[in-house]
């Protein structure tokens, strides 16, 4: 791995945390066989991803009422980057779950072909680096930024974990087509929890009555999961997340960006946004009323 800086190294175009993983485990990935039951989910950093494992492991929860308990949803749903834990994975009951912040290209292209489902949360960019912002006190692995104006600079220009931000969304986009994969917005979620329960649901193809619906959304409000310790995360070493200085579970709003960016700042993002995306069809929400 090339060293970026102390905290970040580079492998294939991709910016891992430094002491995670390493370049023969990313490769390995390329032979992962997968399964067609496997559902795998898939984000950019702080765009929502505990949030969304838990929705899909309460979603699953039935499938595998008879199998092992997991202590929390990380076992339940490991990262797929990350060497830890990975030595059960091909004895794992079917459905497996997993997480990852991959780029398409470093993904196992066993997933080409629509075999396994694939969840894509997206996030604006402007909350996004908010939450990346905060996130980076708590989360020791990972240099505390001495202003949020240097970490905007470095977040711009890629230098984060997880790589570029656009880059992340415009790879997943564009190779959507080989993928069977269901991109949904962290917004939405935010407006419309239980509706995108529902989605999530019927793209696994699963068969939940409305009260199992009801049950899921209940259990993945934000109030709810602050308190849920197999979701939370607060499970985690304090070597490794710093709940002195933060949670996973923040704010968990839509334009809490309004409250640390300048107007300069602002114009600025915008510019590079308009430049990065202007291709693209996607569309962002930037605030909620
Ligand atoms: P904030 O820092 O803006 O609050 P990730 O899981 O990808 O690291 O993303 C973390 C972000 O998702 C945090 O955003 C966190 O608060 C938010 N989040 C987690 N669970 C949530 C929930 N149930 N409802 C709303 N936001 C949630």
């Amino acid at each position: 791995m090339e060293v970026v800086t102390p905290y970040l190294c580079k492998y294939k175009g991709y910016i891992f945390a430094v002491g995670l993983t390493t370049p023969e485990y990313i490769d390995s990935l390329q032979t992962f066989k997968i399964r067609d039951s496997d559902i795998f989910l898939v984000t950019y950093p702080k765009s929502g991803t505990v949030w969304t494992q838990q929705i899909l492991t309460l979603l699953c929860e039935s499938d595998c009422s008879d199998e092992v308990v997991y202590d929390n949803n990380l076992e339940k749903m490991p990262w797929l980057e990350y060497p830890k834990g990975h030595s059960d994975y091909a004895s794992r009951p079917s459905p497996r779950l997993f997480a990852s912040h991959l780029t398409p290209t470093l993904m196992p292209p066993g997933l080409k072909g629509k075999k396994a489902k694939i969840v894509y949360v997206m996030r604006n960019p402007k909350d996004n680096a908010v939450s990346y912002f905060h996130f980076c006190h708590s989360w020791v692995a990972l240099e505390t930024p001495s202003t949020f104006e240097d970490f905007m600079g470095q977040y711009l220009a890629g230098v984060v974990g997880g790589a570029s931000w656009f880059d992340h969304i415009r790879e997943w986009y564009s190779k959507r087509d080989q993928y069977d994969i269901l991109f949904l917005r962290y917004e939405d979620m935010v407006k419309d929890l239980r509706a995108e329960v529902l989605k999530i649901s019927t793209f696994l193809g699963k068969n939940l009555d409305s009260s199992a619906i009801d049950r899921v959304t209940e259990r993945a409000t934000f109030k709810n999961m602050k308190k849920d310790p197999k979701a939370n995360y607060e499970f985690l070493p304090s070597d490794v997340l710093d709940r002195e200085k933060g949670h996973f579970l923040r704010k968990g709003i839509v334009g809490d960006w309004k409250n640390t960016f300048t107007v300069a700042q602002s114009e600025r993002f915008d510019q590079v946004f308009q430049e990065r995306m202007k291709d693209l069809p996607l569309e962002f929400i930037w605030a909620i009323d």
